[in-house]
């Protein structure tokens, strides 16, 4: 069955919202590595790509749906925070946001009675859990830490091993 226009319409939406959660955080990897902090930069590089990846699974979807993926403009994001635990708050913040935006996607499909895009959207809605959980985890260490070097050396490192 053909995905509907609405539905259709909202998911190109969401690509969008995905693309630019990857731009965001690889602009957050460009401020961390303009500091040197490596681990921190690959950590978000690798968001970045994951991001990316949510993005094309949508993609790949509304295709097999016998639908059209339109892709609009993908805002700047920011460039510069004032410290690793206000990038990282805004990590966290935005994942919630992208939270509520699944979370109304999966109401369209309810209401739509689209059972496919709803088992689409559950494994959407299981990986925030996930990325929400991620990005809180960084923020509590980072309060942690406060202004120590130390602390913010030993979390780069750990970062870094992201794999
Ligand atoms: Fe695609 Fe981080 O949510």
């Amino acid at each position: 069955m053909v995905i509907k226009e609405k539905l259709q319409k909202a998911i190109n939406k969401q690509i969008n919202a995905e693309l630019y959660s990857s731009y965001l955080y690889l602009s957050m990897a460009a401020y961390f590595e303009s500091m040197n902090f490596k681990g921190f930069a690959h950590w978000l590089q690798l968001q970045a790509n994951e991001e990316n990846q949510h993005a094309m699974k949508f993609y790949a979807y509304v295709i097999e749906r016998g639908g059209k993926v339109v892709l609009t403009e993908i805002a700047a994001p920011k460039a510069e925070w004032k410290s690793p635990l206000a990038a990282f708050e805004e990590v966290y913040a935005h994942e919630m946001k992208v939270t509520s935006l699944i979370n109304d996607l999966m109401k369209l499909a309810k209401d739509d009675n689209d059972f496919a895009t709803e088992s689409l959207l559950k494994w959407y809605v299981d990986e925030q859990v996930e990325e929400e959980a991620n990005a809180l985890s960084i923020v509590e260490k980072l309060k942690l830490i406060k202004d120590s070097n130390n602390g913010l050396f030993m979390l780069d490192h750990e970062l870094g091993g992201r794999k």
